[in-house]
């Protein structure tokens, strides 16, 4: 009896072992197209925070180039002392006759003066040695022979550059602007410093007597964004090309709203010329406590245009957010009254004129003036960023009833508050019942959340709005900590959320990451999506899952299963599986977030094939950074399947991508 019983014991403990050293097996359907994929599905989301425009994609290299700062010389400094300003400086202020252009600096001088402006820029300018820099003079003088002339310094205050510039009255400009008044002209001067630096300054010397009006004072790379004068940062521009985004949700976030109304997102003051573009100072000025940052000021120089052409580019769907007439509800928190809303539905509707209508229209001959003829081809907009409650609601209402009565196809995405809150549960159910076309909801969570919330939309209505995750992150210490770090941990918790998109492919339309870019310098937001200074730039371990997903977005969803159910956290694997029908690949993306290697099977291919494992892993909490952008970098191998299976070793905190051509 004893010797039966510990025989069937040892059979016993035989069989458990077995079990355990087998793998799972994952089960794949490449035959059973479950949703088809949007070509949206994976976008971004660009909003100027954390000096994401002005100091960063726009590659003005001048702080406050029109003078038209709160504080006029913010950004300057007079030399040969700072304390010239009585009588040869003076700011004149011409808001009453000129609101969108306030001001302008005059500049006195008596036969035998030299004086000049000092700027650095955004915390130092950066040149390469040999490229070519344009400066643009906005200005006007009298009939004199003031000189003016141009230096630009290195961090250990040697000259690298000279140029000088001697506006006479029978010199011709080189390009002269419309006038606002009073015979302005514009005047360029190509600079091109011997030396490279990263703390560079310009200083600018009048000398001669006379006086000079100055109300802009730009410089920037000639090597911009597709050669574009006055454009975009080039390795931004690249490092945001490169994730292939499907859409662009622009111009924000908070800044739609604004502090105040005053201080909302108006899109036709961001078009036309620059000195039209009246500038206003960023909701992100004083917005984050602890990290006041009152220089922060928007140029509108990347402005509405700028945006339609970039997504263009780049190939991503624009999708314009607009204000509704509610500024931000965690500031001011100000409500237009519903009969004023008038001006507010004309902006909605005169911007999809702009962006589409004939250049017969008159929104439409503007596009076409400012140099594109052929429509943008805009198919949806936001109407109010992270509003909520009673009035967003009756407000929409109003919004859709009159876009909709225009412009029946036009895609109405909808707010539902900034967190997955009770709030968010009333707007939800509010959103539902109006029949609105898209839902945008938003994760600021733990990376335990993202992993936690993988099949979040299992269980959403197929018949209802689409669902557009317009901004998540997950955040390493907590929500909106300014200790919050872009760790690997976070990037996986994103990746195995995302996982649960792509498998609802049906039902959420577009997702996309926030924010997106960030200067180490100067940032009121972490973390973030890529982060710059003002010479390198580098892309965190959630960048690389983004572009992962992006680049293997595949065409249609298929069911990969761990005995009849989908891979949501068994044995800490997160999985979804596309093929991608023009390539005839099938992709598979795996997390895998323990500390430990799984080893599992994959069963569902017809014949032996090869294919590549693109593996993003390494230590959960490490970060990239400028010194060491590449610490944490995806790799790829390659693998086979033989036997009709793949046999798959997914490393210790990792995502996966496996691409198998069939
Ligand atoms: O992404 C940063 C901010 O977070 C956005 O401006 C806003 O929409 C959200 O609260």
């Amino acid at each position: 009896m004893n010797k039966l019983l510990f025989s069937l014991i040892f059979l016993a403990s035989i069989i458990n072992t077995q079990a355990q050293t087998q793998p799972e097996i994952y089960h794949l359907d490449p035959t059973h197209l479950q949703a088809h994929i949007p070509s949206t599905l994976w976008g971004i989301f660009f909003e100027d925070i954390n000096r994401g425009a002005d100091g960063g994609l726009y590659a003005e290299m001048i702080e406050n180039r029109s003078f038209d700062f709160e504080k006029p010389m913010t950004g300057w400094e007079t030399w040969p002392s700072k304390r010239i300003r009585d009588g040869i400086f003076m700011i004149i202020n011409q808001s009453a006759e000129n609101p969108d252009n306030p001001k302008y600096l005059h500049v006195t001088l008596k036969p035998t003066d030299t004086v000049g402006l000092l700027n650095a820029g955004f915390e130092g300018l950066s040149f390469q040695k040999g490229q070519n820099y344009t400066l643009t003079l906005r200005f006007k003088r009298e009939l004199t022979g003031t000189n003016i002339r141009i230096f630009v310094y290195n961090g250990k205050n040697r000259i690298i550059a000279k140029a000088g510039l001697e506006p006479q009255t029978d010199l011709q400009p080189q390009t002269i602007s419309e006038s606002n008044k009073a015979n302005w002209q514009e005047q360029t001067i190509t600079i091109t410093p011997n030396d490279t630096t990263t703390k560079g300054k310009l200083l600018i010397i009048f000398e001669g007597g006379g006086t000079i009006d100055i109300d802009r004072i730009s410089l920037f790379p000639n090597n911009t964004w597709k050669n574009r004068p006055g454009g975009l940062r080039t390795d931004l521009a690249q490092k945001i090309y490169d994730l292939h985004p499907g859409f662009m949700r622009f111009p924000g976030g908070c800044i739609v709203e604004g502090k105040d109304i005053a201080h909302r997102y108006q899109w036709k003051k961001t078009i036309g010329p620059l000195h039209d573009r009246r500038l206003i100072q960023s909701i992100w000025a004083d917005d984050v406590p602890n990290r006041p940052t009152p220089d922060y000021f928007e140029s509108f120089g990347l402005g509405f245009y700028e945006y339609f052409q970039f997504c263009e580019d780049i190939g991503a769907a624009p999708m314009p957010i607009l204000n509704c007439g509610l500024s931000c509800q965690f500031d001011a928190a100000e409500v237009v009254p519903v009969n004023d809303l008038g001006p507010y539905i004309r902006d909605a509707l005169d911007l999809i004129e702009f962006a589409n209508g004939d250049v017969n229209t008159k929104w439409g001959a503007k596009r076409a003036e400012l140099g594109h003829p052929a429509p943008f081809h805009m198919k949806m907009m936001g109407v109010g960023n992270e509003n909520w409650g009673p009035q967003y609601i009756e407000h929409l209402q109003i919004f859709s009833k009159a876009i909709k009565e225009k412009y029946p196809d036009m895609q109405l995405i909808c707010a539902t508050g900034y967190s997955p809150n009770p709030q968010f549960h009333y707007m939800d159910s509010a959103l539902r019942a109006m029949h609105v076309d898209i839902i945008d909801e938003h994760y600021y969570m733990s990376p335990d959340w993202f992993f936690k919330n993988s099949s979040k939309y299992d269980h959403y209505d197929r018949t209802g709005p689409k669902i557009f995750v317009g901004e998540y992150a997950a955040q390493s210490v907590g929500i909106g900590s300014p200790d919050n770090k872009n760790t690997l941990r976070c990037a996986l918790g994103e990746a195995a959320f995302m996982t649960g998109l792509e498998r609802n492919a049906d039902v959420v339309s577009m997702a996309s990451y926030a924010p997106l870019l960030s200067d180490v310098r100067d940032w009121q937001w972490t973390p973030d999506l890529i982060w710059f200074d003002n010479s390198r730039v580098y892309a965190t371990p959630s960048y690389y899952v983004q572009q992962l997903f992006s680049l293997n977005k595949g065409t249609d969803v298929i069911p990969i299963l761990l005995n009849g159910q989908t891979i949501q956290g068994q044995d800490s694997v997160w999985a979804s599986a596309v093929v991608d029908k023009k390539s005839n690949d099938l992709i598979i993306k795996l997390v895998n977030g323990s500390s430990s290697a799984k080893d599992k099977e994959m069963e569902g291919f017809k014949n032996a094939a090869t294919g590549t494992q693109t593996i993003l892993s390494g230590n959960p909490e490490a970060v990239n950074s400028l010194d060491a952008p590449d610490a944490i970098k995806p790799i790829t191998q390659e693998i086979k399947v033989n036997n009709k299976k793949l046999e798959l070793h997914l490393p210790p905190y990792s995502f996966n991508v496996i691409r198998v051509h069939l």
